[in-house]
């Protein structure tokens, strides 16, 4: 049977049934889950490819980039290891100060070895900043970022973004890990809110 012109499925429409949204309405749904799936699958590919000998640290920053790290690490067909970071800004509630601190430091050293920074999402590049600051100094072979999402709203970033998943738009995005105020890091896929 074919729909009636207008009223095929919506995803987006479907999403406000969600009962993982609390009500909340999504104004739409900015990546669906076999969209991102398809994209980290690329991803990993392009990271494969990108280091070809020597140890690789896959650092992801938490709790944003918990998801997408756990999808993307399957997809580098290549040895590696796992951390992760756990940075804490200072700053009243909608100006971070730019002053990273490490709440969880990874107990492995870094020197010599490959490091890849995985992040949810790229918004002022602040936090990045500081930190790839903060990890040069213990003399890495290499340092690269790679974001599941960037808003290229990074004016305070020096340090590009070797690997981007999608370029975002300049919306508040939840899901896949990415939350508000805590909600919604289980969506499977990418939400704006209203
Ligand atoms: P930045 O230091 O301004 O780049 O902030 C990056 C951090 O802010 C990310 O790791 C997220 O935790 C958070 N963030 C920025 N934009 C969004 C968004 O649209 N949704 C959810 N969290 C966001
Ligand atoms: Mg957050």
């Amino acid at each position: 049977m074919t729909a009636v012109p207008g009223t095929e499925p919506n995803p987006a429409l479907a999403a406000l049934d969600d009962p993982r949204l609390l009500g909340r309405e999504v104004k739409r749904i900015a990546y669906d889950a076999g969209e991102i799936e398809r994209r980290v699958h690329e991803l990993g590919a392009e990271i494969t490819e990108a280091y070809p000998d020597g140890d690789l640290l896959v650092l992801g920053l938490l709790k944003g980039s918990f998801v997408f790290l756990a999808d993307l690490v399957r997809q580098i067909r290549r040895p590696l290891h796992v951390d992760f970071l756990v940075a804490s800004s200072y700053g009243d509630a909608t100006h971070s100060s730019g002053v990273v601190r490490l709440v969880y430091d990874p107990e492995t050293t870094l020197e010599a070895k490959h490091i890849l920074l995985v992040e949810d999402i790229v918004d002022s590049g602040r936090t990045l900043s500081r930190l790839v600051n903060l990890l040069t100094a213990r003399k890495p072979k290499s340092l690269e970022i790679c974001a599941l999402l960037h808003k290229h709203l990074a004016t305070s970033l020096k340090y590009p973004t070797r690997f981007v998943g999608f370029d975002a738009p300049n919306e508040f995005l939840v899901g896949y890990g990415l939350d508000h105020a805590e909600n919604f890091r289980h969506l499977p896929y990418v939400a704006s809110l209203k």
